[in-house]
C-alpha cells in the first residue's frame, strides 16, 4: 500500500514524463502496409506521392480525374485492384495501364465516360472484372476489345444499352457473369444469344429491363447458371423465349413499384418445355392459383415464393417429389397446414419467415416431411402455450430450427423430442416459459448451437440446460441473473463441453470465481455490455487460450494476482471500460503494454481516470513510477542534508549536556 501511494505521489510530482503519442496521419488511409490503400472522397486530382510504388488494392473513388493516361498510375505497376468510383472521369487515354501486367479489377462505375481509346485497356494480361456501371455507355462497340481474353465479369448496369449484340470479335470464352440490369433492352436476339455460345456456365442478369420479346429459339439448347429477368411485366413472354435452354437458377421475381401482369396458368406454360433447377418469383400476385398452377413446376428442385401474397397452397399438388427447399417468406398464412406439406414430400428445407399473420402451428402439419433438415419459423408471430410435441411431429431429420423472434412460447419438458437429430436451435427474442422442473432441451444427443438470447429465462433453474452432452455454442445474450451475479452453482455447470458463451448485456456485476470451473473446453467468452469489474476476470483463472470480451463494463484496474490470468489468453477486448491510468494500475498498465498483440480494440481502449488522461489511449500513455535521476538526486541531497542535520544536533546536545556538568 505504501508504495502505492508513493507511486502515486511521484506521478504527481513528476507528471511531466506522461507523453501521449500521436502518429502522424497520412491522408490516404493504410489497410495493409504497401499493398492496400483507401484514398476515397480526398478531393485528390492525382496519385499522392505518399503512396508506396508497391500499392497492390487501391480505392480511389469520389476524387477527380477528369482524364486518365499512361502516366496517371505509371508509379504503381504493381496494382492489382483498382477502384475509380465517380471520379468524374471522362476520357481513357491510349496504353493507361500499359505496364500493368498483374492488374485483374478496374472499377470505373459513375463516370460519365466520354471516350475509351482502342488500347486504354491494353496492359493488364490478367485483367478479369470490369466494371463500366453508370458510366453513359449507350452501345457495346464503346468496350475496347483488346486484351479481353481473360475476362471473366462485366458490369454494364444502369446504363442506356438497349442492344446486347457483342462486336464481333469480343472474347467471350472466360466469360462468367454479363450484367446488364437497367438498361433499356426490350428485345433478345439469336444473334445476340449465339455469340455467347463460347461462355460456359455463363450468369446474365436483365434485371429491371423489361423484356418484351425473345426471337423463338435463341436459347435453343443453351445452358446458363443463372439467368435473371426480374422486373419482366409480362412473364410469359420469357418463359416462351426460353424453350429448350437449361438453367441451374432463373430469377423472375419483381418490384414493388412494376406494373406486371398476374401469373396464371398459361404463364408458365413455357416453363414445361425447359429444364430449371431453381426459380424465384418472389413478389408477383397469383390469379386463380390452383393445384394445376404447378403442373409444369414438376422438375424443380427450389421453388422460393416470398411475398407472393399467399393465404394457402392448394391441396391437391401432384408431381412435386423433386423439391428439395420451398420458401414461403412474407405471405400470410394463418395456420402451419395451410402449406399443404404433404405435397412436396422430399422436401429438405423449408422455409416460412416474416409470416404477415399470426401463424398458427396447428398439430401434426409437417408430419409427412420425414426428410426435413431446415425450419426456419422466425419473425412469424408464432404463440404456443405448450410446444412442441405435436407442432413438431415427426421430424427425425430436422437439424436446423429456428423459432426466433415469436409470440412466448410455453415449454414442456423434453419439448423437443420429436426432433431429436437438432444440431442448432435458435429461440432468440421469444420468450420462453419453461413449465417443467427438468429441462426442455433434455435429450437433444446432437445439439451444438443453443440461441436463447433475450428469452427471459429463469436463469436460476439449474437444471434448463440439463441433457445437451454436444453443445457448444451459447448464447445467454439480454437475459438475466439474481442479483445480477453468477454464483458459484449455476445453469452452466451441466454443458461442460461449451466453447462458445456469450453472457453480454445481462446486466452483471459479479461472477463468482468458480463459476465456470465446469468450462474446460471453452475457446470465446463474451461477457461485454456488462458492469463487471477487475475482479471477475478470476473466473477464467483456469482457462486457457480463451479470446475473451470484457468490452463495455466497469473495470478500472486489474490487480496484478489477474495479470497471468490474463496472459494465458489469445485474443482480449476491453475497450469501453473506465480504466485507471495511475501509478494504482502499473502493473496492469505495463502488462498492457508488453501485451499489445494479444488486445483488441486498441482504439476504443482508453483512460477514464485521472482526469487529464481521459480518453488517452492506454497505448500512448507513457507513466513513469519510478523514481527518475532528478528525483534520485533530490533524494540524496535531502538524505544528506539531513545527515549534517544530525550530525549537527548530536553535537550541540552533547555540548549542551558538558556545559552542564
Ligand atoms: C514497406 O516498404 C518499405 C520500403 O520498401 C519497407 O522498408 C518496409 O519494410 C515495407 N513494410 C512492409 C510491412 O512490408
Ligand atoms: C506516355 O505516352 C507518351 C505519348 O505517347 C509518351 O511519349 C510517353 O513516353 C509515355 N509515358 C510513359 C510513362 O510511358
Ligand atoms: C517509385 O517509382 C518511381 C517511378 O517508377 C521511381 O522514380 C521511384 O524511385 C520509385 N520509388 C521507390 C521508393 O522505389
Ligand atoms: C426445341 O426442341 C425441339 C426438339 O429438338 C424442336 O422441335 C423445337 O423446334 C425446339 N424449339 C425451338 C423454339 O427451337
Ligand atoms: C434465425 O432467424 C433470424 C431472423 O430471421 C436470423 O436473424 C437468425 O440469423 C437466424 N438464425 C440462424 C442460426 O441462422
Ligand atoms: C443466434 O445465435 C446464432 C449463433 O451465434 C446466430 O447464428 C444467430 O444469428 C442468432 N440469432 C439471432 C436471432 O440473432
Ligand atoms: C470489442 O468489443 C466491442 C464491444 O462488444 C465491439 O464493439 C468491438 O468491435 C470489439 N473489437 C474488436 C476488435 O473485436
Amino acid at each position: 500500500m505504501a508504495s502505492r501511494v508513493s507511486c502515486f505521489l511521484l506521478a504527481v510530482l513528476f507528471c511531466a514524463s506522461c507523453k501521449v503519442i500521436t502518429s502522424s496521419d497520412l491522408m490516404c488511409t493504410e489497410k495493409e502496409a504497401n499493398r492496400t490503400y483507401n484514398c476515397e472522397n480526398l478531393g485528390l486530382r492525382e496519385i499522392p506521392d505518399t503512396l508506396p510504388n508497391m500499392t497492390e488494392f487501391l480505392e480511389f473513388g469520389f476524387n477527380f480525374l477528369p482524364t486518365i493516361q499512361n502516366t496517371t498510375f505509371s508509379r504503381l505497376i504493381n496494382l492489382v485492384f483498382l477502384d475509380l468510383t465517380r471520379c468524374q472521369i471522362n476520357w481513357v487515354h491510349e496504353d493507361t495501364f500499359q505496364n500493368h501486367h498483374q492488374l485483374n479489377t478496374i472499377v470505373l462505375t459513375g463516370n460519365p465516360l466520354i471516350f475509351m481509346a482502342e488500347t486504354s485497356l491494353n496492359g493488364p494480361k490478367s485483367l478479369k472484372h470490369l466494371f463500366l456501371t453508370q458510366t453513359g455507355i449507350s452501345h457495346l462497340e464503346f468496350i475496347p476489345v483488346h486484351n479481353l481474353e481473360n475476362l471473366e465479369s462485366l458490369h454494364l448496369g444502369s446504363n442506356h444499352i438497349s442492344s446486347i449484340n457483342l462486336p464481333e470479335n469480343f472474347p467471350t470464352q472466360n466469360l462468367k457473369f454479363l450484367d446488364f440490369q437497367n438498361n433499356a433492352i426490350h428485345y433478345i436476339s439469336s444473334k445476340a444469344i449465339n455469340a455467347l455460345e463460347q461462355a460456359t456456365d455463363l450468369s446474365l442478369n436483365f434485371n429491371g429491363n423489361d423484356i418484351q420479346g425473345i426471337e423463338p429459339g435463341a436459347f435453343n439448347l443453351k445452358t446458363f447458371q443463372s439467368l435473371n429477368f426480374g422486373g419482366t411485366s409480362n412473364l410469359a413472354v420469357v418463359l416462351k423465349g426460353l424453350q429448350n435452354s437449361t438453367v441451374q437458377s432463373l430469377w423472375l421475381g419483381t418490384f414493388e413499384d412494376t406494373d406486371d401482369q398476374d401469373l396464371t396458368l398459361v404463364t408458365f406454360e413455357g416453363l414445361c418445355k425447359m429444364s430449371v433447377e431453381s426459380i424465384n418469383l418472389q413478389k408477383h400476385h397469383f390469379h386463380g392459383f390452383s393445384s394445376s398452377m404447378f403442373r409444369c413446376f414438376t422438375g424443380l428442385q427450389e421453388l422460393d415464393l416470398t411475398a407472393t401474397h399467399l393465404q394457402e397452397l392448394p391441396s391437391g399438388i401432384e408431381g412435386m417429389n423433386s423439391l428439395k427447399k420451398l420458401v414461403l417468406n412474407a405471405n400470410s398464412f394463418a395456420h402451419l397446414c395451410q402449406i399443404s406439406a404433404a405435397s412436396f414430400p422430399s422436401l429438405m428445407d423449408l422455409y416460412i419467415k416474416g409470416n404477415r399473420k399470426k401463424l398458427d402451428l396447428g398439430a401434426r402439419c409437417l408430419e409427412k416431411l420425414e426428410h426435413l433438415r431446415k425450419l426456419d419459423l422466425s419473425h412469424s408471430d408464432i404463440e404456443a402455450s405448450d410446444c412442441c410435441d405435436l407442432q413438431l411431429k415427426n421430424l427425425p431429420h430436422l437439424q436446423y430450427l429456428n423459432l426466433s423472434y415469436n409470440e412466448p412460447f410455453g415449454l414442456q419438458d423434453q419439448a423437443f423430442k420429436e426432433c431429436p437429430r437438432l444440431e442448432l436451435l435458435d429461440l432468440a427474442f421469444t420468450h420462453l416459459h419453461v413449465k417443467a422442473p427438468q429441462s426442455p432441451f433434455q435429450n437433444l444427443h446432437f445439439l451444438q448451437v443453443l440461441n436463447l438470447s433475450h428469452c427471459l429465462l429463469d436463469t436460476s433453474n439449474q437444471h434448463l440446460l440439463a441433457g445437451l452432452p454436444d453443445l457448444r455454442h451459447l448464447n445467454l445474450h439480454g437475459n438475466h441473473f439474481q442479483d445480477g451475479s453468477i454464483s458459484k452453482t449455476n445453469l452452466l455447470q451441466a454443458v461442460g463441453s461449451l466453447e462458445i458463451l456469450i453472457l453480454s448485456s445481462c446486466d452483471l456485476l459479479s461472477i463468482d470465481q468458480q463459476a465456470f470451473h465446469n468450462l474446460g473446453k471453452m475457446r470465446h467468452i463474451d461477457l461485454s455490455h456488462n458492469s463487471l469489474t477487475g475482479d471477475s476476470i478470476d473466473a477464467l483463472s483456469h482457462l486457457k487460450g480463451l479470446s475473451v470480451n470484457v468490452a463495455a463494463n466497469n473495470i478500472r484496474i486489474i490487480p496484478l494476482h489477474l495479470l497471468p490470468t490474463l496472459s494465458h489468453q489469445s485474443t482480449i477486448n476491453l475497450s469501453h471500460n473506465p480504466l485507471d491510468c495511475t501509478c494504482s494500475n502499473i502493473h496492469f498498465l505495463t502488462w498492457y503494454k508488453e501485451n499489445l498483440h494479444k488486445l483488441e480494440g486498441l482504439e476504443e481502449t482508453t483512460c477514464a481516470n485521472p482526469p487529464w488522461l481521459r480518453g488517452v489511449k492506454l497505448s500512448d500513455v507513457e507513466l513513469s513510477c519510478g523514481m527518475t535521476a532528478v528525483g534520485i538526486f533530490f533524494l540524496i541531497v535531502f538524505v544528506f542534508l539531513l545527515i549534517v542535520l544530525l550530525i549537527c544536533l548530536v553535537k550541540f546536545l552533547l555540548r549542551w549536556k558538558y556545559q552542564h556538568i
